[in-house]
């Protein structure tokens, strides 16, 4: 029988924070949003979060937000707090979990703590046992972060530490740009640096969604105080594999290369490739996203449908509403439809004559060959055909020979014509 979810705190939250919520959300746990500008946060209020204004640079701003909750799970989202002492902020919001009890707290890192990496290649790997930066400015900082929440840690809080690769994905809304390079590219500020020979890691920002969720479960499960991930991919590569990729999937040209350090961006290089074995080893993880093209076969699907699929991780009837001001009454049951079987033709099904297609149901991480024409009715897909991969949403049509992948976290379902059809 699987638990119910504890609730949730999340300071700071932006990009990564309202796609944690949404997903928490809709699995029907209760949930608090942190940040400056509340006005932001309005479109998850009325999907059911509770909003709280918090300004980590002011003192005791960091236990109110964490009052009225039983034993909250604490999310530290916020990127750098200005004209406080490094680690200060995350110190302050630590201390005040372990005051209001909460079960764990989970600090969003970054692999900017490794460094500058020196090597021509720029292809280290790296992982949670790999030696860090301080002497490099922004290492620093996130390394002073870290120290305050292993000293924390050391009062008996859970604590987890993620070090992120890049995050890229869907606009999640209309006040939140996507993330990544595709922006970028299409608007032509792009650019290659030294040819494109820096290895980058990344990471998807639902895979990333996962990783926390199940971070959390991990510290309340294990009996660690504080553990560290670094968090990225399978598949770090060079920013030139990437970047051509995604120009030609686009149809743009490839972005011109600079020097790095003739426009200052040596400094700030951090080529490296991410190690992320402890992660999914620990944390019992596959990732639904494992390299860019997943990742960007979702966005293509975001784009194209306008809308983003809800992410869920738990099971409808497992999860349970628990008050605040999520609690909306259930809409009356309908009658229920004929239940199409897979495979079954679609006018048999309703009773009538056959119509020569059929419905086909895919569950997650399923994938099928067409051997006709079909259209996606629900869910979202990955289409391959020819070498190309696409994503697709509600009412795309795939032609015949194409392999359809579910990459959706619900059931996708097609409509499927014979090919004499
Ligand atoms: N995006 C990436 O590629 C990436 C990579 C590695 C690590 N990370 C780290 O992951 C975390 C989440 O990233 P993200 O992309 O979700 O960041 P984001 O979109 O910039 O969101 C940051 C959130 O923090 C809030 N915030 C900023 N300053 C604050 C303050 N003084 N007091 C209270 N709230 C404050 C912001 O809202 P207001 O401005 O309205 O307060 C916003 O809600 C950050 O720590 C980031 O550094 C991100």
């Amino acid at each position: 029988m699987q638990q119910t979810i504890p609730p949730f705190v999340i300071l700071g939250c932006g990009y990564v924070g309202t796609r944690l919520a949404q997903s928490l959300l809709a699995d029907g746990a209760q949930v608090r949003v942190c940040a400056r500008r509340t006005t932001l946060l309005e479109p998850l209020h009325a999907q059911g979060a509770q909003v709280h204004y918090l300004e980590a640079s002011r003192s005791h701003q960091f236990g109110p937000a964490m009052l009225g909750l039983d034993q909250p799970i604490v999310v530290y989202s916020i990127p750098g707090v200005i004209g406080m002492p490094q680690g200060e902020a995350v110190r302050r919001a630590a201390s005040a979990a372990l005051r209001v009890h909460a079960r764990a707290f989970i600090y969003l890192g970054s692999s900017a703590v490794y460094g500058r990496s020196e090597g021509n290649s720029n292809s280290d790997w790296v992982d949670e046992d790999s030696s860090t930066a301080p002497s490099d400015p922004e290492a620093a900082t996130r390394l002073a972060d870290e120290a305050a929440v292993a000293s924390i840690a050391q009062s008996g809080l859970r604590t987890v530490v993620l070090r992120l690769a890049a995050i890229y994905g869907p606009a999640l809304a209309s006040h939140l740009p996507a993330r990544g390079v595709r922006q970028r590219i299409r608007s032509g500020q792009y650019r290659l640096f030294d040819g494109g020979r820096y290895y980058f890691s990344r990471i998807f920002i639902d895979d990333l969604v996962r990783v926390i969720r199940a971070s959390a479960d991990h510290a309340l499960s294990s009996g660690s105080v504080l553990s560290t991930y670094v968090v990225g991919d399978d598949h770090p590569c060079p920013q030139l594999e990437y970047v051509t990729w995604l120009s030609d999937h686009m149809k743009l040209p490839v972005p011109p290369s600079v020097d790095s350090h003739l426009v200052g961006a040596g400094q700030v290089i951090r080529g490296r490739r991410l190690n992320n074995a402890r992660l999914k080893r620990e944390l019992k993880l596959a990732l639904s996203y494992p390299t860019y093209r997943e990742g960007e076969a979702q966005i293509d699907a975001c784009e194209q449908t306008g809308s983003l699929p809800p992410l869920r991780l738990r099971d409808a009837a497992a999860s349970t509403p628990q008050g605040g001001p999520q609690g909306t009454s259930t809409p009356p049951a309908l009658p229920p439809l004929p239940t199409a079987q897979s495979g079954a033709d679609l006018g048999e099904t309703l009773g009538g004559t056959a119509l020569g297609c059929q419905l086909l149901r895919l569950s997650t991480g399923e994938r099928c060959d067409l051997t006709g024409p079909g259209m996606i009715l629900a869910g979202y897909v990955s289409v391959s055909r020819r070498g190309q991969i696409e994503g697709a949403g509600p009412r795309t049509l795939i032609p015949s020979g194409a392999s359809v992948f579910n990459i959706g976290p619900d059931a996708a379902e097609l409509l499927l014509f014979s090919s004499k059809s």
